[in-house]
Protein backbone atom coordinates (compact mmCIF):
# COMPACT_ATOMS: atom_id res chain seq x y z
CA UNK A 1 0.00 0.00 0.00
CA UNK A 2 2.80 2.60 1.06
CA UNK A 3 4.90 1.93 -2.00
CA UNK A 4 1.72 1.93 -4.36
CA UNK A 5 1.40 4.99 -2.73
CA UNK A 6 5.06 6.39 -3.54
CA UNK A 7 4.69 5.35 -7.22
CA UNK A 8 1.80 7.14 -8.18
CA UNK A 9 3.03 9.78 -6.61
CA UNK A 10 6.47 9.33 -8.92
CA UNK A 11 4.51 9.30 -11.52
CA UNK A 12 2.28 12.45 -10.66
CA UNK A 13 5.52 14.33 -10.42
CA UNK A 14 7.31 12.99 -13.47
CA UNK A 15 3.31 13.60 -15.65
CA UNK A 16 4.07 17.28 -14.43
CA UNK A 17 7.20 17.55 -15.03
CA UNK A 18 6.76 16.90 -18.41
CA UNK A 19 3.60 19.20 -18.67
CA UNK A 20 5.96 21.61 -18.01
CA UNK A 21 8.55 20.79 -20.32
CA UNK A 22 5.97 20.73 -23.35
CA UNK A 23 4.37 23.80 -22.21
CA UNK A 24 8.07 25.54 -22.12
CA UNK A 25 8.52 23.98 -25.60
CA UNK A 26 5.79 25.36 -26.84
CA UNK A 27 6.56 28.88 -25.61
CA UNK A 28 10.33 28.30 -27.09
CA UNK A 29 8.77 27.68 -30.14
CA UNK A 30 6.74 30.18 -30.54
CA UNK A 31 9.18 33.07 -29.25
CA UNK A 32 11.37 31.97 -32.42
CA UNK A 33 14.69 31.26 -31.92
CA UNK A 34 16.66 32.24 -28.22
CA UNK A 35 19.55 34.75 -28.06
CA UNK A 36 22.06 33.17 -25.59
CA UNK A 37 25.47 34.87 -24.03
CA UNK A 38 26.33 31.77 -24.12
CA UNK A 39 27.51 29.37 -27.94
CA UNK A 40 26.54 26.06 -28.45
CA UNK A 41 28.95 23.64 -26.49
CA UNK A 42 27.73 20.33 -27.68
CA UNK A 43 28.21 20.72 -31.51
CA UNK A 44 26.05 17.94 -33.74
CA UNK A 45 27.65 18.94 -37.06
CA UNK A 46 30.91 17.70 -38.60
CA UNK A 47 33.82 20.05 -39.06
CA UNK A 48 33.27 20.41 -43.10
CA UNK A 49 29.61 20.77 -42.37
CA UNK A 50 30.30 23.57 -40.20
CA UNK A 51 33.19 24.60 -42.83
CA UNK A 52 31.09 24.15 -46.12
CA UNK A 53 28.64 26.49 -44.37
CA UNK A 54 30.55 29.09 -43.48
CA UNK A 55 32.32 29.04 -47.39
CA UNK A 56 28.37 29.14 -48.79
CA UNK A 57 27.99 32.74 -47.28
CA UNK A 58 31.76 33.72 -47.67
CA UNK A 59 32.07 36.00 -50.98
CA UNK A 60 28.12 37.46 -50.03
CA UNK A 61 29.47 38.64 -46.60
CA UNK A 62 33.00 40.09 -47.75
CA UNK A 63 31.22 41.66 -50.94
CA UNK A 64 29.02 43.59 -49.03
CA UNK A 65 31.51 44.47 -45.85
CA UNK A 66 33.45 45.81 -49.53
CA UNK A 67 30.40 47.96 -50.61
CA UNK A 68 30.31 49.04 -46.97
CA UNK A 69 34.23 50.66 -46.92
CA UNK A 70 34.22 51.48 -50.38
CA UNK A 71 31.16 54.16 -49.44
CA UNK A 72 33.44 55.43 -46.60
CA UNK A 73 36.45 55.41 -47.66
CA UNK A 74 38.33 56.66 -50.59
CA UNK A 75 40.31 53.78 -51.83
CA UNK A 76 43.90 55.49 -53.31
CA UNK A 77 45.95 56.30 -49.75
CA UNK A 78 48.65 58.89 -50.04
CA UNK A 79 51.57 58.58 -48.60
CA UNK A 80 54.43 60.66 -47.91
CA UNK A 81 57.29 59.05 -48.23
CA UNK A 82 60.07 61.33 -46.15
CA UNK A 83 57.90 60.47 -43.18
CA UNK A 84 58.29 56.87 -41.77
CA UNK A 85 57.61 54.73 -38.74
CA UNK A 86 60.16 53.57 -36.86
CA UNK A 87 60.35 50.46 -39.25
CA UNK A 88 60.59 52.18 -41.90
CA UNK A 89 56.66 52.15 -43.84
CA UNK A 90 55.45 55.01 -45.23
CA UNK A 91 53.00 57.06 -42.88
CA UNK A 92 49.59 57.03 -44.38
CA UNK A 93 48.25 60.76 -45.11
CA UNK A 94 44.90 61.40 -45.20
CA UNK A 95 41.79 62.43 -44.88
CA UNK A 96 41.28 59.13 -46.28
CA UNK A 97 36.99 59.17 -45.03
CA UNK A 98 34.90 59.46 -48.33
CA UNK A 99 31.98 62.77 -47.20
CA UNK A 100 28.60 61.95 -49.53
CA UNK A 101 27.60 65.68 -51.26
CA UNK A 102 28.80 67.54 -48.53
CA UNK A 103 32.49 69.33 -47.96
CA UNK A 104 34.57 69.14 -45.06
CA UNK A 105 33.97 73.24 -44.54
CA UNK A 106 30.05 72.50 -44.88
CA UNK A 107 30.43 69.43 -42.52
CA UNK A 108 31.96 72.04 -40.24
CA UNK A 109 29.18 74.70 -40.24
CA UNK A 110 26.79 71.82 -39.47
CA UNK A 111 25.30 71.18 -36.00
CA UNK A 112 25.20 67.52 -34.52
CA UNK A 113 21.66 67.11 -35.57
CA UNK A 114 21.91 68.55 -39.04
CA UNK A 115 24.80 65.95 -39.37
CA UNK A 116 22.78 62.73 -37.90
CA UNK A 117 19.50 63.47 -39.79
CA UNK A 118 21.21 63.51 -43.11
CA UNK A 119 23.41 60.78 -42.46
CA UNK A 120 26.46 62.77 -42.90
CA UNK A 121 28.65 61.53 -40.33
CA UNK A 122 32.00 59.89 -42.03
CA UNK A 123 33.25 58.29 -38.99
CA UNK A 124 30.21 55.49 -37.61
CA UNK A 125 31.64 52.59 -35.59
CA UNK A 126 33.56 49.71 -38.15
CA UNK A 127 31.48 46.69 -38.70
CA UNK A 128 34.36 43.70 -38.56
CA UNK A 129 34.18 42.36 -41.58
CA UNK A 130 31.72 39.56 -40.81
CA UNK A 131 30.25 40.92 -38.02
CA UNK A 132 27.89 38.15 -37.26
CA UNK A 133 30.57 35.72 -37.27
CA UNK A 134 33.48 37.34 -35.53
CA UNK A 135 36.67 36.06 -34.23
CA UNK A 136 40.27 36.59 -34.73
CA UNK A 137 41.40 37.53 -37.93
CA UNK A 138 44.80 38.42 -39.10
CA UNK A 139 46.30 40.38 -41.92
CA UNK A 140 47.70 39.62 -45.10
CA UNK A 141 50.97 40.80 -44.47
CA UNK A 142 51.19 38.66 -41.11
CA UNK A 143 49.50 35.32 -43.00
CA UNK A 144 52.94 35.59 -44.98
CA UNK A 145 54.98 35.19 -42.10
CA UNK A 146 52.77 32.74 -39.95
CA UNK A 147 50.99 30.97 -42.46
CA UNK A 148 49.06 29.10 -39.68
CA UNK A 149 47.05 32.03 -38.80
CA UNK A 150 45.02 31.74 -41.83
CA UNK A 151 41.25 31.09 -41.42
CA UNK A 152 39.57 29.04 -44.34
CA UNK A 153 36.36 31.29 -43.77
CA UNK A 154 37.42 35.07 -43.56
CA UNK A 155 39.40 37.68 -44.91
CA UNK A 156 41.17 40.83 -43.85
CA UNK A 157 39.45 43.78 -45.01
CA UNK A 158 42.40 46.87 -44.39
CA UNK A 159 44.83 47.46 -47.44
CA UNK A 160 48.04 47.35 -46.01
CA UNK A 161 48.78 51.52 -46.30
CA UNK A 162 47.15 51.38 -43.72
CA UNK A 163 48.68 49.38 -41.19
CA UNK A 164 51.33 49.32 -38.87
CA UNK A 165 55.14 47.80 -39.63
CA UNK A 166 55.25 44.29 -40.84
CA UNK A 167 57.93 43.92 -38.34
CA UNK A 168 57.53 46.21 -36.00
CA UNK A 169 60.87 47.66 -34.15
CA UNK A 170 61.23 46.51 -30.71
CA UNK A 171 62.31 49.20 -27.87
CA UNK A 172 64.00 47.93 -23.96
CA UNK A 173 63.28 50.79 -21.56
CA UNK A 174 66.40 49.35 -20.34
CA UNK A 175 68.46 49.55 -22.79
CA UNK A 176 67.99 52.59 -25.26
CA UNK A 177 71.53 51.97 -26.50
CA UNK A 178 70.83 49.60 -28.42
CA UNK A 179 67.93 51.09 -30.54
CA UNK A 180 65.94 48.11 -32.09
CA UNK A 181 66.24 44.82 -30.75
CA UNK A 182 64.51 43.30 -33.14
CA UNK A 183 66.76 44.70 -36.00
CA UNK A 184 63.77 43.52 -38.77
CA UNK A 185 62.92 39.76 -37.16
CA UNK A 186 59.91 38.90 -36.40
CA UNK A 187 60.02 37.48 -32.56
CA UNK A 188 59.24 33.94 -32.68
CA UNK A 189 59.52 30.38 -30.79
CA UNK A 190 62.21 29.78 -33.00
CA UNK A 191 64.46 33.11 -32.60
CA UNK A 192 63.31 34.56 -29.28
CA UNK A 193 66.06 32.67 -27.40
CA UNK A 194 68.96 33.54 -29.69
CA UNK A 195 67.66 37.25 -30.19
CA UNK A 196 67.25 38.13 -26.28
CA UNK A 197 69.46 35.70 -24.08
CA UNK A 198 72.45 38.02 -22.77
CA UNK A 199 69.93 41.39 -22.66
CA UNK A 200 67.02 39.82 -20.81
CA UNK A 201 67.24 38.34 -17.05
CA UNK A 202 66.31 34.80 -16.69
CA UNK A 203 62.40 35.25 -16.11
CA UNK A 204 62.01 38.00 -18.18
CA UNK A 205 62.80 35.21 -21.13
CA UNK A 206 60.34 32.58 -19.46
CA UNK A 207 57.74 35.88 -19.84
CA UNK A 208 58.84 36.21 -23.38
CA UNK A 209 58.76 32.24 -24.22
CA UNK A 210 55.05 32.32 -22.62
CA UNK A 211 54.35 35.42 -24.88
CA UNK A 212 55.28 33.71 -28.07
CA UNK A 213 53.65 30.06 -27.32
CA UNK A 214 50.46 29.26 -28.80
CA UNK A 215 47.74 28.74 -26.91
CA UNK A 216 44.40 27.03 -27.85
CA UNK A 217 41.27 29.93 -28.52
CA UNK A 218 38.28 30.00 -29.97
CA UNK A 219 38.84 29.70 -33.88
CA UNK A 220 42.47 28.26 -33.80
CA UNK A 221 42.37 24.71 -31.61
CA UNK A 222 41.13 20.70 -32.20
CA UNK A 223 37.23 21.15 -31.97
CA UNK A 224 34.51 20.63 -35.07
CA UNK A 225 33.64 24.26 -35.18
CA UNK A 226 37.46 25.86 -35.28
CA UNK A 227 38.08 28.02 -38.50
CA UNK A 228 41.37 26.73 -39.69
CA UNK A 229 42.38 23.40 -41.81
CA UNK A 230 46.11 23.56 -40.71
CA UNK A 231 47.26 21.00 -38.12
CA UNK A 232 49.68 23.70 -36.20
CA UNK A 233 46.82 26.31 -36.78
CA UNK A 234 44.79 24.05 -34.25
CA UNK A 235 47.43 24.60 -31.47
CA UNK A 236 46.33 27.97 -30.74
CA UNK A 237 47.50 31.37 -30.86
CA UNK A 238 50.55 33.53 -29.38
CA UNK A 239 50.37 36.75 -27.66
CA UNK A 240 52.58 38.14 -29.94
CA UNK A 241 50.92 36.76 -33.14
CA UNK A 242 48.21 39.98 -32.67
CA UNK A 243 50.89 41.78 -30.91
CA UNK A 244 53.44 41.26 -32.92
CA UNK A 245 56.76 42.20 -31.76
CA UNK A 246 55.66 43.84 -28.71
CA UNK A 247 53.74 45.99 -30.69
CA UNK A 248 50.95 45.90 -32.75
CA UNK A 249 49.90 44.19 -36.80
CA UNK A 250 45.79 45.12 -36.31
CA UNK A 251 44.30 42.06 -35.71
CA UNK A 252 41.04 42.48 -35.17
CA UNK A 253 38.43 40.82 -32.91
CA UNK A 254 35.04 41.49 -31.71
CA UNK A 255 35.17 42.79 -27.87
CA UNK A 256 34.22 39.96 -25.16
CA UNK A 257 32.35 42.09 -22.90
CA UNK A 258 29.14 42.93 -24.73
CA UNK A 259 26.30 40.93 -25.80
CA UNK A 260 24.47 40.67 -28.02
CA UNK A 261 26.64 40.19 -31.29
CA UNK A 262 25.15 42.82 -33.26
CA UNK A 263 26.31 45.64 -30.04
CA UNK A 264 29.90 43.90 -29.83
CA UNK A 265 32.47 46.22 -30.68
CA UNK A 266 35.10 45.86 -33.51
CA UNK A 267 38.65 46.41 -31.51
CA UNK A 268 41.97 46.29 -33.39
CA UNK A 269 44.57 45.22 -31.23
CA UNK A 270 46.67 48.11 -29.34
CA UNK A 271 50.34 48.37 -29.12
CA UNK A 272 52.00 46.65 -26.11
CA UNK A 273 54.87 49.47 -26.38
CA UNK A 274 54.38 51.83 -23.24
CA UNK A 275 52.01 49.93 -20.79
CA UNK A 276 54.78 50.34 -18.31
CA UNK A 277 52.95 54.09 -17.84
CA UNK A 278 49.51 52.97 -18.24
CA UNK A 279 47.16 52.12 -15.49
CA UNK A 280 44.00 51.51 -17.51
CA UNK A 281 43.72 48.06 -19.37
CA UNK A 282 41.22 47.19 -22.71
CA UNK A 283 39.05 49.49 -24.22
CA UNK A 284 36.34 49.71 -21.79
CA UNK A 285 36.83 46.60 -19.61
CA UNK A 286 39.40 48.61 -17.48
CA UNK A 287 41.42 46.25 -15.85
CA UNK A 288 43.92 48.05 -13.36
CA UNK A 289 47.17 45.96 -14.28
CA UNK A 290 48.86 44.52 -16.76
CA UNK A 291 48.57 41.04 -15.06
CA UNK A 292 45.37 41.60 -14.91
CA UNK A 293 44.93 41.64 -18.62
CA UNK A 294 47.28 39.14 -19.47
CA UNK A 295 46.28 36.47 -17.48
CA UNK A 296 42.52 37.16 -18.42
CA UNK A 297 43.37 37.82 -22.16
CA UNK A 298 44.00 33.93 -22.48
CA UNK A 299 41.32 33.22 -19.71
CA UNK A 300 38.38 34.62 -21.49
CA UNK A 301 39.07 36.82 -24.42
CA UNK A 302 40.54 34.48 -26.14
CA UNK A 303 36.78 32.49 -26.15
CA UNK A 304 34.57 35.54 -26.54
CA UNK A 305 34.33 35.84 -23.07
CA UNK A 306 32.41 32.31 -23.11
CA UNK A 307 33.91 30.18 -19.91
CA UNK A 308 32.79 26.95 -21.27
CA UNK A 309 34.03 27.29 -24.44
CA UNK A 310 37.44 27.92 -22.88
CA UNK A 311 36.78 24.76 -20.84
CA UNK A 312 35.82 22.67 -24.13
CA UNK A 313 38.68 24.00 -25.79
CA UNK A 314 41.43 23.82 -23.72
CA UNK A 315 42.03 27.14 -21.85
CA UNK A 316 45.71 27.73 -20.57
CA UNK A 317 44.78 28.86 -17.27
CA UNK A 318 48.43 30.55 -16.58
CA UNK A 319 49.89 30.90 -12.99
CA UNK A 320 49.82 34.36 -11.47
CA UNK A 321 53.42 33.87 -9.56
CA UNK A 322 55.79 32.05 -11.99
CA UNK A 323 53.73 32.54 -15.58
CA UNK A 324 51.82 35.77 -15.38
CA UNK A 325 54.51 37.99 -13.53
CA UNK A 326 57.19 36.70 -15.73
CA UNK A 327 54.60 37.81 -18.68
CA UNK A 328 54.15 40.93 -17.65
CA UNK A 329 57.96 41.66 -16.49
CA UNK A 330 58.68 41.72 -20.12
CA UNK A 331 56.24 43.24 -21.85
CA UNK A 332 57.24 46.28 -19.07
CA UNK A 333 60.33 46.57 -20.66
CA UNK A 334 58.58 47.82 -24.25
CA UNK A 335 59.49 51.08 -24.59
CA UNK A 336 57.53 54.00 -26.82
CA UNK A 337 59.65 54.50 -29.98
CA UNK A 338 62.26 57.13 -29.43
CA UNK A 339 60.46 60.68 -30.59
CA UNK A 340 64.05 63.15 -30.91
CA UNK A 341 61.88 66.42 -31.23
CA UNK A 342 60.69 65.62 -27.74
CA UNK A 343 62.18 67.31 -24.68
CA UNK A 344 62.12 65.66 -20.75
CA UNK A 345 58.88 67.06 -20.67
CA UNK A 346 57.63 65.36 -23.67
CA UNK A 347 56.45 68.61 -25.36
CA UNK A 348 58.68 69.70 -28.65
CA UNK A 349 62.20 71.29 -28.50
CA UNK A 350 62.00 74.11 -29.90
CA UNK A 351 65.44 73.59 -31.57
CA UNK A 352 64.40 70.65 -33.29
CA UNK A 353 60.81 70.79 -34.45
CA UNK A 354 59.54 72.90 -37.22
CA UNK A 355 57.09 75.94 -37.19
CA UNK A 356 54.17 73.62 -38.56
CA UNK A 357 54.91 71.53 -35.54
CA UNK A 358 54.95 73.51 -33.06
CA UNK A 359 51.79 75.51 -34.27
CA UNK A 360 49.90 72.39 -33.46
CA UNK A 361 51.06 72.05 -30.24
CA UNK A 362 50.06 75.56 -29.29
CA UNK A 363 46.81 74.08 -31.07
CA UNK A 364 46.85 70.93 -29.25
CA UNK A 365 47.32 72.62 -25.68
CA UNK A 366 45.04 75.15 -26.60
CA UNK A 367 41.93 76.41 -29.04
CA UNK A 368 42.07 72.49 -29.75
CA UNK A 369 41.83 71.35 -25.88
CA UNK A 370 43.37 67.87 -26.56
CA UNK A 371 45.98 67.85 -23.67
CA UNK A 372 42.63 68.05 -21.52
CA UNK A 373 42.65 64.21 -21.95
CA UNK A 374 46.12 63.27 -23.75
CA UNK A 375 48.49 65.53 -21.43
CA UNK A 376 52.46 65.28 -21.72
CA UNK A 377 54.80 63.44 -21.46
CA UNK A 378 53.06 60.19 -22.70
CA UNK A 379 49.55 62.17 -23.73
CA UNK A 380 47.18 60.51 -21.90
CA UNK A 381 45.33 60.61 -18.44
CA UNK A 382 45.05 56.85 -17.80
CA UNK A 383 41.10 57.28 -17.25
CA UNK A 384 37.95 56.57 -19.57
CA UNK A 385 36.00 59.25 -21.85
CA UNK A 386 32.51 59.05 -23.39
CA UNK A 387 33.28 60.78 -26.37
CA UNK A 388 29.35 60.93 -27.28
CA UNK A 389 30.28 60.34 -30.91
CA UNK A 390 26.32 59.10 -31.18
CA UNK A 391 25.21 62.27 -31.15
CA UNK A 392 26.03 62.84 -34.99
CA UNK A 393 24.47 59.10 -36.16
CA UNK A 394 21.38 57.37 -35.52
CA UNK A 395 20.64 54.17 -33.93
CA UNK A 396 20.75 51.80 -37.03
CA UNK A 397 21.77 48.10 -38.15
CA UNK A 398 24.38 48.45 -40.98
CA UNK A 399 26.32 44.84 -42.26
CA UNK A 400 25.11 42.68 -38.80
CA UNK A 401 26.30 45.45 -37.02
CA UNK A 402 24.05 48.06 -34.72
CA UNK A 403 25.61 51.64 -35.19
CA UNK A 404 25.23 52.17 -31.57
CA UNK A 405 26.60 54.49 -29.11
CA UNK A 406 30.47 53.64 -28.35
CA UNK A 407 29.96 54.34 -24.03
CA UNK A 408 33.13 55.35 -22.68
CA UNK A 409 36.74 54.61 -24.10
CA UNK A 410 40.17 54.73 -23.11
CA UNK A 411 42.16 57.76 -23.40
CA UNK A 412 44.82 55.65 -25.58
CA UNK A 413 48.30 57.66 -25.41
CA UNK A 414 49.21 59.28 -28.17
CA UNK A 415 53.06 58.80 -27.76
CA UNK A 416 54.47 56.68 -30.87
CA UNK A 417 51.08 57.35 -32.62
CA UNK A 418 52.35 57.68 -36.42
CA UNK A 419 53.71 53.63 -35.51
CA UNK A 420 50.00 52.24 -35.12
CA UNK A 421 47.07 53.15 -37.90
CA UNK A 422 44.42 52.54 -38.07
CA UNK A 423 43.26 54.55 -35.20
CA UNK A 424 40.44 54.34 -32.60
CA UNK A 425 39.69 51.34 -30.79
CA UNK A 426 38.23 50.00 -34.21
CA UNK A 427 40.74 51.72 -36.43
CA UNK A 428 37.39 53.72 -38.17
CA UNK A 429 40.18 56.35 -38.71
CA UNK A 430 42.57 55.49 -40.87
CA UNK A 431 45.38 58.05 -40.94
CA UNK A 432 46.09 61.34 -38.38
CA UNK A 433 44.54 63.52 -40.64
CA UNK A 434 41.36 61.18 -40.02
CA UNK A 435 41.44 61.71 -36.45
CA UNK A 436 41.41 65.64 -36.46
CA UNK A 437 38.39 65.43 -38.39
CA UNK A 438 37.04 63.20 -36.28
CA UNK A 439 37.83 65.50 -32.92
CA UNK A 440 37.01 68.67 -34.84
CA UNK A 441 33.61 67.26 -35.11
CA UNK A 442 32.85 65.90 -31.66
CA UNK A 443 34.37 68.84 -30.12
CA UNK A 444 32.83 71.06 -32.45
CA UNK A 445 36.18 73.23 -32.53
CA UNK A 446 35.45 74.52 -36.06
CA UNK A 447 39.46 74.68 -37.39
CA UNK A 448 40.40 75.73 -39.87
CA UNK A 449 42.24 73.34 -42.77
CA UNK A 450 45.73 75.43 -42.06
CA UNK A 451 45.35 74.69 -38.20
CA UNK A 452 44.40 70.77 -38.57
CA UNK A 453 47.17 70.51 -40.67
CA UNK A 454 49.51 71.24 -38.23
CA UNK A 455 47.85 69.62 -35.87
CA UNK A 456 48.57 66.23 -37.59
CA UNK A 457 52.32 67.24 -38.14
CA UNK A 458 52.70 67.61 -34.48
CA UNK A 459 50.96 64.12 -33.46
CA UNK A 460 53.38 62.99 -35.70
CA UNK A 461 56.73 64.18 -34.22
CA UNK A 462 54.96 62.37 -30.80
C1 LIG B 1 43.42 38.60 -31.56
C2 LIG B 1 44.74 39.08 -31.32
C3 LIG B 1 45.21 39.16 -29.88
C4 LIG B 1 45.90 38.21 -29.17
C5 LIG B 1 46.25 36.82 -29.60
C6 LIG B 1 46.23 38.83 -27.91
N1 LIG B 1 45.75 40.10 -27.85
FE1 LIG B 1 46.02 41.42 -26.35
N2 LIG B 1 44.72 42.68 -27.22
C7 LIG B 1 44.09 42.47 -28.43
C8 LIG B 1 43.02 43.43 -28.60
C9 LIG B 1 42.08 43.53 -29.79
C10 LIG B 1 43.03 44.24 -27.43
C11 LIG B 1 42.07 45.37 -27.07
C12 LIG B 1 41.03 44.80 -26.12
C13 LIG B 1 39.94 45.76 -25.73
O1 LIG B 1 39.85 46.84 -26.29
O2 LIG B 1 39.17 45.42 -24.82
C14 LIG B 1 44.13 43.75 -26.60
C15 LIG B 1 44.52 44.33 -25.41
C16 LIG B 1 45.60 43.91 -24.66
C17 LIG B 1 46.14 44.61 -23.52
C18 LIG B 1 45.65 45.96 -23.01
C19 LIG B 1 46.29 47.05 -23.84
C20 LIG B 1 45.77 48.42 -23.59
O3 LIG B 1 46.40 49.37 -24.10
O4 LIG B 1 44.76 48.62 -22.89
C21 LIG B 1 47.16 43.85 -23.01
C22 LIG B 1 48.04 44.17 -21.82
C23 LIG B 1 47.23 42.65 -23.83
N3 LIG B 1 46.28 42.74 -24.83
C24 LIG B 1 48.10 41.60 -23.64
C25 LIG B 1 47.99 40.39 -24.31
C26 LIG B 1 48.63 39.16 -23.87
C27 LIG B 1 49.55 39.04 -22.68
C28 LIG B 1 48.26 38.20 -24.75
C29 LIG B 1 48.58 36.72 -24.69
C30 LIG B 1 48.08 36.07 -23.49
C31 LIG B 1 47.43 38.83 -25.76
N4 LIG B 1 47.26 40.14 -25.43
C32 LIG B 1 46.93 38.19 -26.89
C33 LIG B 1 44.42 41.49 -29.35
C34 LIG B 1 45.09 40.34 -29.03
C1 LIG C 1 37.43 64.34 -23.86
C2 LIG C 1 38.71 63.67 -23.97
C3 LIG C 1 39.46 63.78 -25.29
C4 LIG C 1 39.78 64.90 -26.00
C5 LIG C 1 39.42 66.35 -25.69
C6 LIG C 1 40.57 64.46 -27.13
N1 LIG C 1 40.71 63.10 -27.08
FE1 LIG C 1 41.74 61.99 -28.42
N2 LIG C 1 41.02 60.31 -27.55
C7 LIG C 1 40.21 60.28 -26.44
C8 LIG C 1 39.69 58.94 -26.28
C9 LIG C 1 38.74 58.47 -25.18
C10 LIG C 1 40.22 58.17 -27.33
C11 LIG C 1 39.91 56.72 -27.68
C12 LIG C 1 38.65 56.73 -28.53
C13 LIG C 1 38.33 55.41 -29.20
O1 LIG C 1 39.22 54.56 -29.31
O2 LIG C 1 37.19 55.25 -29.65
C14 LIG C 1 41.07 59.08 -28.11
C15 LIG C 1 41.80 58.68 -29.22
C16 LIG C 1 42.61 59.53 -29.96
C17 LIG C 1 43.47 59.10 -31.04
C18 LIG C 1 43.66 57.68 -31.52
C19 LIG C 1 44.52 56.89 -30.56
C20 LIG C 1 44.72 55.46 -30.99
O3 LIG C 1 45.57 54.78 -30.40
O4 LIG C 1 44.04 54.98 -31.91
C21 LIG C 1 44.09 60.22 -31.52
C22 LIG C 1 45.10 60.30 -32.64
C23 LIG C 1 43.60 61.34 -30.75
N3 LIG C 1 42.72 60.88 -29.78
C24 LIG C 1 43.94 62.65 -30.97
C25 LIG C 1 43.28 63.72 -30.38
C26 LIG C 1 43.43 65.08 -30.81
C27 LIG C 1 44.33 65.56 -31.92
C28 LIG C 1 42.60 65.82 -30.01
C29 LIG C 1 42.34 67.31 -30.08
C30 LIG C 1 41.91 67.82 -31.36
C31 LIG C 1 41.96 64.91 -29.08
N4 LIG C 1 42.39 63.65 -29.34
C32 LIG C 1 41.07 65.30 -28.09
C33 LIG C 1 39.92 61.33 -25.61
C34 LIG C 1 40.04 62.66 -25.99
Amino acid sequence: MKAQTHRSVLFGAVFLALLVAAIAAAVHAQQGKVVSSYGPTNQDVTFEQIKAARLAVKTERAKAHAELLNARYNLDIKADPAITMSGGKPVPVGPTAKLAGVTWEQLDKMTPEQIKDRGFFPYKPLPFPDHAEGGMLFPEMTLKLLPRLTRFDLDFDLPEQVLPDAVPAIYLTTRPDLGDVAKGRLVTINNFYEIFNGLLNPKQLEGLRLLVTQFPQQQFNATEDRRTDRPDGMLGVTCFDCHVNGHTNDATHLVGDIRPQEFRHRIDTPSLRGVNIQRLFGSQRALKTVEDFTEFEQRAAYFDGDICMAAKKGVNVLERGSQVHFMTEFLSLLDFPPAPKLNIYGELDTAQATRGELRGEALFNGKAQCAKCHAAPYYTDNTMHNLMAERFYKQEMQNGMMMAADGPIKTFPLRGIKDSPPYLHDGRCRTLEDTVEYFNLIQQLHLAAAEKKDLAAFLRAL
